[in-house]
């Protein structure tokens, strides 16, 4: 008999997860489409999509934190991040709308949070409630509102000094 969790698996293409650094330069063209599809599927995300030197300026550890998520060499979402004193944070999260509700950001944060020593911060509009949902079931809390009315959240437990 099939069971349910196997059938899932045949209907899902198989997915890769790789370091921004190792893939950036060969999918730069691809992840600033996706950018582009999944901001302009989206409310809450940003007020204008990231361009490809967003994608590639230089930020401590980005490279290696930052993950991309593909399907049959295709980029359908990645998170972007950079070391910080305290850990790291995030800059980006997104996934392809096709493709979204299928656990693929909750991969990439899970993975990020495994490597990531420390206390991972980031950014939330407050009325981006599938992001809110998303972080929270990958263990971040609200720690406060910036001064332009935005959600801080973090996970994690800080370093020992
Ligand atoms: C938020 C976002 C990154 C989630 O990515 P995703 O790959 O679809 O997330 P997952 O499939 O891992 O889902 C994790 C959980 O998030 C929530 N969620 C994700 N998408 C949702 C949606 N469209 N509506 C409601 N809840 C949603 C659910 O709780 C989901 O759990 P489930 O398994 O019960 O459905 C994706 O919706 C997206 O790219 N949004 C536009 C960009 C954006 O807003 N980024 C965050 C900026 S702070």
């Amino acid at each position: 008999m099939h069971s349910t969790k196997g059938t899932t698996a045949i209907r899902q293409p198989a997915r890769n997860l790789h370091r921004l650094g190792d893939v950036v330069d060969e999918l730069l063209d691809p992840l600033v489409k996706l950018e582009q599809r999944v901001h302009r599927a989206s409310s809450h995300y940003d007020t204008g999509p990231w361009q490809a030197e967003n994608f590639i300026r230089h930020l401590p550890g980005k490279r290696e934190l930052s993950l991309v998520a593909t399907v049959r060499g295709k980029p359908v979402g990645f998170v972007i991040a950079s070391r910080r004193p305290e850990g790291a944070h995030i800059h980006r999260v997104a996934t392809d709308p096709r493709h979204q509700g299928t656990g693929i950001a909750s991969r990439l944060l899970a993975l990020l949070l495994a490597r990531t020593p420390g206390i991972v911060t980031l950014i939330c509009d407050p009325r981006n409630q599938p992001a809110l949902d998303l972080y929270a079931r990958a263990g971040f809390r609200v720690t406060g509102t910036t001064p332009e009315g935005k959600l801080s959240l973090a996970a994690g437990t800080p370093l020992h000094r």
